[in-house]
């Protein structure tokens, strides 16, 4: 297939400052877990990025110093010639395919946590440090620590050239950075040059990009990545400010990459949609002659055509969507339009990385093992026997599994026993604004569509004896699991007294349409999306909504996904009461006993439906049949019985793609139980001289 010509203006070369981009398909800097500790895992990621055609790679945010250190999440640095080396596989990964790799150098001032190197964080004022770091504060900068914040600078700059990369930026975003202390008036309370109105504030800026521009001469190009209006209110960096940088800097750097809500930037799509930084970006090529890139979870070509027609964007900035599909432009390029594995907006790469440990994507099963597994994203290897397949369950992980070993080129049958494909996805995505979700859906059923070796058998609800009959030799079960409808959970482990009522409920009872009367009162003890989503549905249908949960807040893993302010935001616009800290003791005809989980007093609520949030169940009962009865197997010639995604155990909905994914690969493949994957280490002789011993 071949390109639209429409989509031509996508395909044409850009220069920034000294180098040239191949196209305007633009990675923007973003982690993903592996940084300094994973670097052959960090390079094949990204080489893979280049293979599928983004003309500019970068790195996440790279430390220059270890002043500025955010462990534990693992990101780039450039302390050390090692670091040299480790990043050169990043860039080498990279031009191998022909694209640039830009290395985002920064300094996470007062945002540094330091808890590896315990050096004292600073910045331009004296600021407590968050509550989950050790308790402490971060100290005021003297002109002797701003001097050195520029000589690592700029060594940070000798050190990325060196390594190979043809750009680097100096990063001002997302309000944690030190540039962004020093432009904040709300952190930056100085006296002296650095302090006051907005061009003594952005001074380091300017200093730091000048001594960047100096260094970097004709051999790399040099981007700002800046935040033009932090929209947090109050004495934070707003549209005035921004546009004030904008105009005091417009010439400095080769290329200007703006974004707008400080980390809001990176809300997930049930707060933010595609696109929406456009407003507050779009004065910034009116000012400057320098390219320009912002972001937006841009999945869309037309929207990215009219982009770049509108005089908005030279390049079309991605994170995300560069995640869960890391050959989007490629695809684009080659007309395949329809293959485009969309990103949802769920940012469990995001809360990966936040909690330490390589990104993974729900759309991408493939992110991040491409070198310790040896994954790759579009190829998979061919089919090791003649062997059919059958998998029971058309929920995420069975449509993952069956698109998986339908492309490996296995005679596949998927048999489902609802009409619909897509499992308990269906129902979920109605809650409000979680319909992007279905792309997991729709991708995978897009793409068995199109093969022939796959047959999809609706309404097709499989006994063990059915399976034994279809005779297939491998047999995946994907029958999923269902919401406990007893209260047994993390807090409770026998079932609460007074479920058994016909006004107690399930998520899957409410997202099916069950009866429900208020007052409501929704028993959350699931540390994830669901009860709050919930709760914005019945309040949506008028209903009068409490929550219960023994978590001090609704939906506390989000703060991983960064989504946790959002959320209860949200509740709070809509009213919606919250109970937090708090048991459910016993359910009763028209009210519930709520008991404290630290003491608190306990009392009774008013409740005419109440809805258990608890824990799910995998529904078993299909392969317990078949597992139990060897003979039977044997006799059918079935050689393989695996359970995946929630039948195996409830987990996200990344866990049931990523298992789906594995279990297609591992078909008719070695046994690898006791070593899964290569293991990405330091050598046990590596052992380099104390610094000040070197020479
Ligand atoms: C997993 C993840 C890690 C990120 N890390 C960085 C980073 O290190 N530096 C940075 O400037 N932005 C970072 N970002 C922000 C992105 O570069 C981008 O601005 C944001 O995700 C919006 O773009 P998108 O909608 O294309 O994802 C990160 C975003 C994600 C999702
Ligand atoms: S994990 Fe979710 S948000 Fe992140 S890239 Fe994948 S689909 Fe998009």
């Amino acid at each position: 297939m071949t390109r639209d010509p429409r989509y031509d203006i996508l395909f044409e070369p850009v220069r920034i400052g000294p180098v040239t981009a191949k196209n305007r398909f633009f990675q923007v800097p973003h982690c993903n877990g592996t940084g300094y500790r994973y670097p052959h895992t960090q390079a094949a990621m990204r080489g893979v990025k280049a293979e599928g055609g983004w003309a500019v790679i970068n790195t996440e945010w790279c430390s220059v110093h270890p002043s500025g250190d955010t462990s534990p999440p693992s990101s780039s640095r450039l302390w050390t010639e090692e670091d040299v080396r480790t990043n050169a596989l990043l860039t080498e990964a990279v031009h191998r395919h022909g694209a640039l790799a830009g290395c985002e150098l920064g300094h996470p001032g007062l945002a540094s946590h330091n808890l590896y190197s315990r050096l004292p964080p600073m910045g331009p004022s004296v600021r407590p440090m968050p509550p989950r770091d050790f308790p402490g504060q971060g100290r005021a900068m003297d002109k002797a620590d701003i001097r050195d914040l520029r000589h690592w600078h700029r060594r940070g700059v000798r050190r990325a050239i060196q390594a190979g990369f043809d750009l680097v930026y100096v990063y001002a975003g997302h309000g944690m950075t030190i540039f962004t202390d020093f432009l904040s008036p709300r952190i930056n309370q100085r006296r002296d040059e650095y302090g006051g109105g907005i061009e003594n504030r952005a001074r380091l800026l300017r200093e730091v990009l000048e001594d960047t521009k100096e260094v970097a001469g004709d051999k790399c190009a040099v981007a700002i990545r800046f935040c033009v209006d932090e929209q947090y209110g109050g004495d934070s960096i707003n549209a005035e400010d921004g546009r004030a940088v904008v105009e005091m800097l417009a010439e400095l750097p080769d290329l200007w990459d703006v974004n707008v809500g400080g980390v809001d930037d990176m809300l997930g799509s049930r707060f933010r949609k595609e696109g929406w930084e456009e407003p507050g970006i779009a004065f910034v090529k009116q000012v400057t002659n320098k390219p320009v890139v912002t972001v937006g979870r841009y999945t869309s070509p037309d929207r990215m055509v009219s982009l770049i027609k509108s005089g908005t964007l030279d390049f079309i900035g991605a994170a995300r969507p560069s995640i869960a599909d890391p050959f989007l432009p490629k695809k684009i390029d080659e007309g395949r339009l329809d293959d485009i594995r969309e990103c949802i907006g769920c940012n469990i790469c995001l809360a990966s990385n936040s909690m330490t440990v390589p990104s993974r994507c729900t759309q991408n099963p493939t992110m991040t093992e491409e070198w310790r597994r040896g994954w790759h994203p579009e190829e998979i290897p061919a089919k090791g026997s003649g062997s059919r397949v059958l998998v029971v369950g058309g929920g995420p992980a069975g449509l993952e599994t069956a698109r998986a070993a339908g492309a490996r080129g296995y005679e596949v049958a998927l048999a489902e026993a609802s009409r619909d494909l897509g499992g308990h996805l269906n129902a979920f995505a109605r809650l409000p604004n979680l319909n992007e979700w279905l792309r997991v859906r729709d991708w995978r059923t897009g793409q068995i569509d199109k093969m022939a070796d796959v047959t999809i058998y609706r309404e097709s609800e499989l006994g063990a004896e059915h399976v034994r009959e279809f005779g297939f030799e491998h047999v995946l079960i994907a029958t999923g699991s269902s919401w406990r409808r007893d209260g047994v959970g993390g807090e409770n482990f026998v079932p609460i007294e007074g479920h058994d009522q016909s006004h107690v409920q399930t998520p899957d009872d409410i997202l099916a349409g069950a009866e429900v009367t208020s007052p409501v009162v929704i028993f959350d003890n699931d540390s994830y999306i669901m009860g709050g989503a919930l709760a914005e549905k019945l309040v949506a249908e008028g209903h009068d909504v409490t929550i219960v949960t023994p978590f001090p807040q609704v939906s506390p893993w989000t703060y991983y996904t960064i989504e946790l302010a959002e959320v209860q935001r949200r509740l709070t616009a809509l009213g919606i009461a919250i109970v937090a800290n708090y048991n459910l003791a016993s359910i009763g005809e028209n009210q519930v006993d709520v008991a404290g989980i630290h003491g608190e007093p306990a009392h009774t609520l008013d409740a005419a439906t109440v809805v258990l949030v608890t824990m799910r169940q995998s529904h078993t009962g299909l392969y317990d049949d078949l597992v139990g009865d060897q003979a039977a197997l044997e006799a059918a010639g079935i050689q393989s019985v695996r359970a995946i995604g929630d039948c195996l155990v409830p987990a996200q909905l990344s866990e049931a793609i990523f298992g789906g994914h594995e279990a297609a690969r591992a078909l008719d493949g070695p046994d690898v139980k006791d070593q899964p994957y290569r293991i990405e280490q330091v050598p046990a002789s590596f052992e380099p001289p104390l610094p000040w011993e070197e020479n």
